[in-house]
């Protein structure tokens, strides 16, 4: 009796045909992942299809799917038309041999090894798997990300930025228009960007970029520091000819940008009188340039010129001192001008010159 049952499963295992287990008809389609296995990337929230085909099961044996967690726990799926999950996974027979699974609505977590096996003999399996990997698009996190700022010079400064997405995005933050940072270099990976205690130029225009394989989101944050001005003067000791036009220039930096009451001209301490030409002109990046022309050089125009500019910081002043020259030099705008007022002035003296001369030989005693 034993000599038969061995015979009879001798004769079974000699002439069965291991099952044949196969994955076909996958949705998304098959790659091969760097390390040469079979991966599916799947977008995060899409169904995933997979078909087992097995070919020569033993009719006593069932097929089962089951999946395997990153930290080895086993998942079971299904076995035959059952699934052990309904919610989550879905079972179908489209063929005779053929076993598929959908997976509904995958996520993150979802990410693992997926297994179709077959029994061949004790604790032995035919077996065929795919490696799911789920992608998310990058997304900026609004709450962990800097909004646009307005900070006081001096105060300490961090930008931040986080974003959703997967695999974990990269994140970096550059300043926009290709500056520097201020910690040096054109980008810094990560999600904190510190820049210590905040100066005038770290104002501007920061981006954070998110980036994965799947994607990039991005965010630009405006940092603005209150600062008192600070002054550049075009020149600090130009010189002119008399009767010939000279311009001095202050550019202002400020945040608050002074406004055209807050910026002042004395000569030799006592304020410009408004007739003269004083002009403000407003420009980007928090910066105003003050001109103050005088027309025609005289003997009482030399000397000290000071501009003052001021805002909710303070208040700062920068010196130009306006020197004789015995040639006429050229203004701001490179070109030599003749004063129309002294033309006038030189013409004037010369016509009581002239008039004074025929007096003179009129009236001869
Ligand atoms: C299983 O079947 C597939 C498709 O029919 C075939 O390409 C493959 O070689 C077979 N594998 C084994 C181990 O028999
Ligand atoms: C960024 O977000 C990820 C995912 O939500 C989180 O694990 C991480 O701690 C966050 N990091 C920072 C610095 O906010």
């Amino acid at each position: 009796m034993d000599i038969i049952v061995l015979f009879i499963s001798f004769v079974t295992c000699a002439f069965a045909i291991d099952p044949n287990v196969t994955i076909i008809d996958e949705a998304p389609k098959m790659v091969i992942g760097v390390s040469g296995r079979k991966e599916m990337i799947a977008t995060k929230d899409k169904d995933i299809f997979m078909t087992c085909v097995v070919h020569n099961k033993p009719a006593d044996k069932k097929v089962e799917w089951r999946a395997i967690a990153p930290d080895n726990t086993n998942i079971e799926i299904s076995e035959d038309q059952d699934s052990k999950d309904a919610y989550r996974y879905q079972i179908d027979q489209p063929s005779a041999i053929s076993w598929r699974v959908k997976i509904q609505n995958i996520q993150i977590a979802d990410e693992m090894r997926y297994i179709c096996q077959v029994e061949i003999g004790h604790q032995k399996y035919a077996t065929e798997e795919r490696y799911i990997r789920v992608t998310e698009k990058p997304q900026i996190m609004d709450l962990l990300t800097s909004s646009n700022q307005l900070v006081e010079e001096g105060d300490p400064v961090q930008l931040t930025c986080n974003c959703t997405g997967w695999p974990r995005p990269n994140v970096k933050w550059s300043k926009v228009a290709g500056g520097l940072l201020p910690s040096g270099g054109q980008e810094y990976a990560g999600y904190t960007l510190n820049l210590g205690n905040s100066r005038p130029d770290h104002r501007g225009y920061y981006k954070c970029t998110c980036q994965n394989m799947v994607g990039k989101d991005s965010r630009i944050v405006y940092l603005g520091v209150v600062f008192k001005p600070t002054i550049q003067v075009g020149q600090m000791e130009p010189a002119q000819a008399y009767g010939y036009q000279k311009t001095l220039e202050c550019v202002i930096e400020a945040y608050p940008v002074p406004s055209e009451d807050q910026i002042t001209w004395t000569h030799e301490n006592i304020p410009v009188s408004s007739s003269a030409k004083i002009k403000y002109i407003e420009g980007a990046m928090n910066r105003v340039t003050t001109k103050l022309t005088i027309r025609g050089v005289d003997p009482n125009a030399l000397g000290l010129y000071t501009c003052q500019a001021s805002n909710t910081k303070g208040s700062t002043q920068a010196n130009i001192n306006l020197k004789y020259s015995s040639q006429p030099t050229p203004d701001i705008t490179g070109e030599i001008i003749r004063s129309g007022a002294s033309l006038i002035s030189i013409s004037i003296t010369t016509l009581l010159m002239f008039v004074t001369v025929g007096l003179l030989h009129t009236c001869k005693f």
